[in-house]
């Protein structure tokens, strides 16, 4: 006889979820000595076995570019801190695949600077930008969005949940996805009340925002650490495990692979038109 919860489960989709957690994550300060990440190598090498841990195999590292970094970095550091990276992972038996990117603040000329090689786009494909908006201040990015789409390369924008303006005014994000932008969503805006702003925004975003991807957005293995199997289960748990599947593992896995994501009721005619 089957329980009432395995019924509700069987009827809404929702409940425990028949797989782990394994993918992609998009957004994730790796690099030692880089930025606010991890300050030594022995560090990061913690932070990478927290991500195989977590089900990551492929991480993205975005550190800051442009804004209070002040593009201390360039693409080529990025690169070359990516490669450094790898042969250490591989000396220390750690399977996990690390790609460059980054995190780069809101800039106008930031067309420009990509098409200079001085911005790094997400895995180095120059189809995806993961682009922070200021903490403390709103800076509209629709007109940024445009601006790249026109150039071939679409926006993320980085955790908008976040953001007080965003929170206030959440509606602003309908121009950003109606221009061709996606959301990522942080893990622990999901899983942690004490921003219970951030919190609700992202629930919210998660259930009516069909282009949302989740990431990591972790700094090291301790207090800020990756937490996307917990965020997984939590989105299966409360909108079903489909829904789980597009935002945790599908989305990332198509702006990796340099792609549109895949529309919410796929079919093979619909996402070739998406191309
Ligand atoms: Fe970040």
């Amino acid at each position: 006889m089957i329980s009432l919860l395995q019924a509700l489960t069987a009827l809404t989709g929702r409940g425990h979820p028949s797989q782990q957690f394994t993918g992609v994550d998009l957004h994730c300060h790796v690099l030692p000595g880089l930025d606010d990440g991890p300050a030594t190598e022995a560090e990061s090498l913690a932070l990478c076995r927290a991500l195989v841990a977590d089900g990551v195999h492929t991480v993205v590292a975005t550190p800051h570019q442009l804004g209070k970094m002040e593009q201390r970095y360039s693409a080529l550091d990025i690169r070359q801190a990516v490669t450094y990276l790898r042969t250490r992972l591989q000396l220390a038996n750690i399977p996990l695949e690390v790609l460059p990117g980054a995190e780069v603040r809101i800039h106008e000329g930031l067309p420009g600077l990509i098409h200079e090689d001085e911005v790094l786009t997400l895995a180095d494909r120059g189809r995806w930008v993961l682009i922070e908006l200021p903490r403390l201040s709103y800076i509209e990015p629709l007109p940024l969005i445009r601006q790249l789409k026109d150039a071939g390369i679409r926006s993320i924008i980085a955790h908008p949940e976040r953001h007080v303006c965003v929170q206030t005014h959440p509606h602003v994000i309908r121009g950003w996805i109606e221009a061709g932008a996606c959301i990522q969503v942080t893990a622990t805006s999901l899983l942690d009340r004490l921003e219970e702003e951030a919190y609700r925004c992202a629930w919210r975003m998660v259930a009516e925002v069909g282009a949302v991807l989740i990431a990591s957005d972790a700094h090291d293995a301790d207090r800020r650490r990756p937490r996307l199997s917990e965020a997984f289960r939590a989105v299966a748990l409360r909108m079903g495990e489909r829904v789980a599947r597009r935002v945790c593992i599908d989305h990332p896995a198509d702006v990796l692979a340099g792609q549109a994501l895949r529309p919410v009721f796929e079919t093979p005619a619909r996402r070739e038109a998406s191309r």
